[in-house]
């Protein structure tokens, strides 16, 4: 029998408890051996569950007992989760979890504890909730030199999109839907300002190309400023507008990576891609693109990625499975550098001018909408690179002319 523990009874955990509660025969025939829930750590009350007799508020009974082999991890946020899955490792338990702040944060680290101690230390609910992604990366695309991971990695602000897109709802009515429907959190900011995104494509990025990618080094930007302008302005060239997050190798070793909300051609499957839905785009240069997608959040999705690990544990019980990366450095992570395309969206209370001023700077060459009633013109730049449209852009300034947003 493998005695088993879960830290955290909250939307995650208690699908991880239900699974392997409810589904134990299942999961038992699986893994080939007894898989027992012994310890629920939460500082709350839950009575009449038929599992209530296994709640504990002191970490240090799981820490203490020899018994408890396995743990998964489903507290969320930094503290205390990194003390205690670090001391659990530490001790000698393999430890599963869902927290991508931690392991965005801290990966590196305790993959190396979890290697030293012969342990495993197993995160695929981190990324795409119920989606495989991180197994298959490491495992199927083994062959493969990974070349670039894009994806749409945060549910909430792909539903908020999409209401936008689909139904025009502006930005505040679509947020207030994605709390309604409990997909956004009471306090949004982790989702709606990219931090969720940028967390699982530092995950990605260190899987794929093996050193840690920190939170810190990856441009961000949320989707918190694209307006209902934006969006049908992208709609009228032939583009969505998607929160991407982005990670690709350079020639020179180092990579570049983002999250930012990016116009996604209506011929690229990443457009398609709707409501809450996940999906992440892997170039392997064997496979070419290879596309994962799925429910990236939710109880069971997530709690069946985290199950799945912990039968991974019992099944790998006196051995390591091999996923390592390295830590990272201040100079791994470099600014993007490649040439795209940009939509802008410019105003000026002179618009009987604006469209003679708009071609001496971008040239007599280019489609662009003009809109009378807001005094607007939108447009799509050749491919350049950011700094030079921002060269351009500045002599906007200097006429008057307001330049309101910049898509990439
Ligand atoms: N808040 C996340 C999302 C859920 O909306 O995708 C899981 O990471």
């Amino acid at each position: 029998m493998i005695n088993v523990a879960i830290m955290g009874h909250g939307v995650v955990g208690s699908g991880v408890a239900e699974i392997l509660i409810n589904h134990n025969a299942r999961i038992n025939e699986r893994v080939n051996n007894e898989v027992n829930v012994k310890y629920i750590l939460d500082l709350r009350e839950f009575k009449g569950l038929s599992y209530s007799d296994k709640f504990i508020k002191d970490f240090n009974i799981i820490l203490n007992d020899p018994e408890v082999k396995i743990v998964a991890e489903v507290m969320g946020g930094l503290e205390p989760a990194y003390d205690f899955v670090k001391a659990l490792l530490l001790s000698g338990k393999s430890v599963v979890t869902s927290n991508k702040e931690l392991v965005a944060a801290k990966g590196a680290e305790l993959i190396k504890i979890a290697k030293e101690k012969n342990v495993n230390f197993l995160f695929e609910a981190s990324v795409g909730g119920g989606i495989p992604v991180l197994r298959p990366l490491v495992q199927c695309l083994a062959a493969n030199e990974v070349t670039e991971i894009s994806g749409i990695l945060n549910g909430t602000t792909n539903f908020i999109l999409n209401k936008m897109i689909v139904d025009n709802m502006d930005f505040d009515a679509a947020l207030k839907l994605a709390q309604d429907k409990g997909y956004a959190e009471k306090n949004p900011a982790a989702d709606i300002e990219g931090h969720d995104a940028c967390r699982k494509i530092c995950i990605l990025a260190a899987l794929a190309f093996g050193k840690h990618v920190y939170p810190e080094q990856v441009e961000t930007k949320g989707i918190t400023d694209i307006s209902l302008d934006d969006i049908s302005a992208a709609d009228s060239f032939g583009y969505v507008v998607k929160l991407i997050g982005h990670a690709k190798k350079n020639n020179n070793g180092k990579i570049s990576a983002f999250v930012k909300p990016v116009l996604v051609s209506r011929e690229c499957i990443l457009s398609n891609v709707n409501g809450v839905f996940n999906a992440v785009m892997v170039t392997g240069d064997q496979t070419g693109e290879v596309v994962f997608y799925g429910k990236g959040a939710g109880k069971e999705a997530t709690a069946s990625a985290v199950v799945a690990d912990i039968m991974d544990c019992v099944k790998h019980i006196d051995a390591r499975k091999y996923l390592f990366w390295e830590d990272g450095d201040e100079l791994y992570v470099e600014k993007d550098n490649s040439k795209s395309k940009f939509l802008v969206r410019i105003k000026s209370d002179d618009f009987s001018s604006l469209s003679d001023k708009f071609i001496n700077i971008f040239g007599n060459d280019k489609d662009f909408i003009k809109n009378e009633f807001s005094k607007e013109i939108s447009f799509i730049t050749e491919e350049d690179l950011q700094e030079n449209i921002n060269k351009k852009l500045a002599a906007f300034e200097n006429c008057e002319i307001k330049v309101l947003n910049i898509l990439f």
